[in-house]
């Protein structure tokens, strides 16, 4: 393998999902989400989908009606490493993964997961008022996003967009536009932190065995970019709200 391939392979290497969030948090909420045998689950900017495979599990494959998923997404190299990893658990015959724009998917399922991506729809509000158009009657979105645990400095409010909200405001952004909240959890410091090293990791493993090769000045100044921004700007300020909603 050149180290060409090794550069990209190591962006998300040290990664268990895109977005903060540990093993356990994830397994409250899927309770919370309660995947029932023979639904069907939907992540909408999926990744790697982790999460999908995992609520599937959850729903069960084996018995009379299998659980199955679809993951959207517009990056195929992630999409590549979601369908190795349903293989890898005998779940490929009950996860597709798909390219394509998460807005433009059409059909509904029972639990839709979106996590970290209502930017795919523009803005949190249009993701709220999309999503209803996909989560069947009866059934449950978990929606994570970002939100402001404290007010940010005009360079990192800046960074994120003026569409970040505070949890009040992100809250009621769902309630106005019909949902009701089943549950409400946000990533502690932890997690931030846990996220924040592993979304650089593999590149500074990258960058400590290949610390000739022509790039690496830039990878340098780019990870070290943020992580200046992380630890100086946005640590304890922005945070990560996950809401599972009805309607
Ligand atoms: C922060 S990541 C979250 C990934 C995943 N939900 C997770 O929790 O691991 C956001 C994802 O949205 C995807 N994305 C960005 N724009 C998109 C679009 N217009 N349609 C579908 N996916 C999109 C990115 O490729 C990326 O995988």
């Amino acid at each position: 393998m050149q180290s060409d391939d090794h550069l990209a392979a190591s962006r998300y290497a040290r990664m268990r999902w895109n977005t903060p969030l540990s093993p356990e948090h994830a397994a409250l909420l899927l309770q919370r989400l309660d995947v029932r045998p023979g639904s069907r689950v939907l992540d909408l900017g999926c990744g790697w989908g982790e999460l999908l495979l995992r609520a599937v599990a959850a729903g069960g494959v084996s018995g009379p009606v299998a659980t199955r998923g679809v993951g959207v997404d517009t990056d195929d190299a992630v999409l590549a490493r979601g369908r190795r990893l349903a293989a890898d658990r005998s779940l490929n015959r009950h996860v597709a993964f798909v390219t394509g724009e998460a807005a433009a998917w059409q059909e509904p399922a029972d639990r839709v997961l979106c996590i970290g991506s209502a930017h795919a729809f523009g803005d949190t509000a249009a993701a709220l008022d999309a999503l209803a158009a996909v989560v069947r009657p009866g059934g449950r979105l978990l929606f994570g996003d970002a939100y402001w645990e404290r007010p940010p400095t005009a360079e990192i409010a800046e960074v994120f967009g003026p569409d970040v909200a505070t949890l009040p405001g992100l809250v009621e952004a769902a309630r106005e536009r019909g949902w009701r909240l089943l549950h409400l959890s946000t990533a502690d410091q932890r997690e931030w932190d846990d996220f924040e090293s592993s979304w650089l990791a593999g590149r500074q493993e990258w960058l400590l065995a290949y610390p000739e090769d022509p790039r690496a000045a830039d990878v340098r100044a780019e990870l070290d970019d943020r992580l200046r921004e992380y630890v100086g700007g946005y640590r304890g300020v922005l945070g990560l709200a996950y809401l599972v909603l009805g309607r």
